[in-house]
């Protein structure tokens, strides 16, 4: 994936001043940044949820987004599995294996008739993750994964980034904190609308 240059302003306060960024396969991105910096708006352009007023995201064909971005929706009064289901891309069949080994690695019931509207806080931080990763996406993009999440929760995401490295996969995470272990091939600092390396 290639990043060329993003801009973006609301009501006239430039927020991205000109960010590029070139992912290769197997990159793992770590982007801090102080709160209202622009690291969410940043994802929200990357996955084609936001627009930029200038600049390209280019995405290698046939590669697809996968993406956890501030507050995951759900449909509420729906149980968990109901919402995996409804969520996985039209264009692909409905895996349940899959996505019962993510409800195992973060010790979530997929058989739980609790509608989701019920879960905790952490508990739908991980269902947010198992969604933006359960269809094989190329391009992995999380805003503050670990919000919320346990130790254990905690350890169970840095090893699956590992494995999706191991994949081939192109991640970027946003985070203030929770991300120690994962081992990432570059940092960077979001600041005043451009990003500057992070020693
Ligand atoms: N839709 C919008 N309309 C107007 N301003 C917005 C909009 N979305 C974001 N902003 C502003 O853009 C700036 C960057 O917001 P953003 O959510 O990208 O920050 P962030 O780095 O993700 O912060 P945090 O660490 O708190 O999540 C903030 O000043 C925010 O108020
Ligand atoms: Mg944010």
């Amino acid at each position: 994936m290639n990043i060329q240059n993003i801009t973006k302003s609301f009501n006239g306060e430039p927020i991205l001043r000109g960010i590029s960024l070139q992912i290769k396969d197997g990159d793992i991105i770590y982007i801090k940044g102080a709160n209202g910096s622009g690291k969410s708006t940043l994802l929200k352009i990357i996955a084609g949820i936001l627009d930029a007023d200038s600049g390209t995201v280019d995405i290698e064909p046939g590669k697809d987004i996968g993406a956890l971005i501030e507050n995951p929706g759900f449909i509420e009064n729906e149980t968990a599995e109901y919402n995996m289901r409804f969520l996985y891309d039209l264009k692909h069949k409905y895996d349940p294996e899959k996505v019962r080994y993510l409800f195992e690695e973060y010790e979530l019931n997929i058989s739980s008739k609790k509608t989701v509207s019920k879960y905790s806080i952490g508990m739908r931080q991980k269902l947010g993750i198992i969604q933006a990763v359960m269809e094989d996406q190329d391009i992995l993009l999380f805003d503050e994964p670990t919000r919320g999440l346990d130790d254990t929760a905690e350890e169970t995401f840095t090893n699956m980034i590992i494995e999706l490295q191991k994949q081939g996969k192109q991640i970027i995470i946003c985070a203030h904190d929770g991300v120690d272990a994962i081992p990432f091939t570059a940092r960077y600092r979001l600041k005043h609308g451009t990003l500057t390396d992070l020693a």
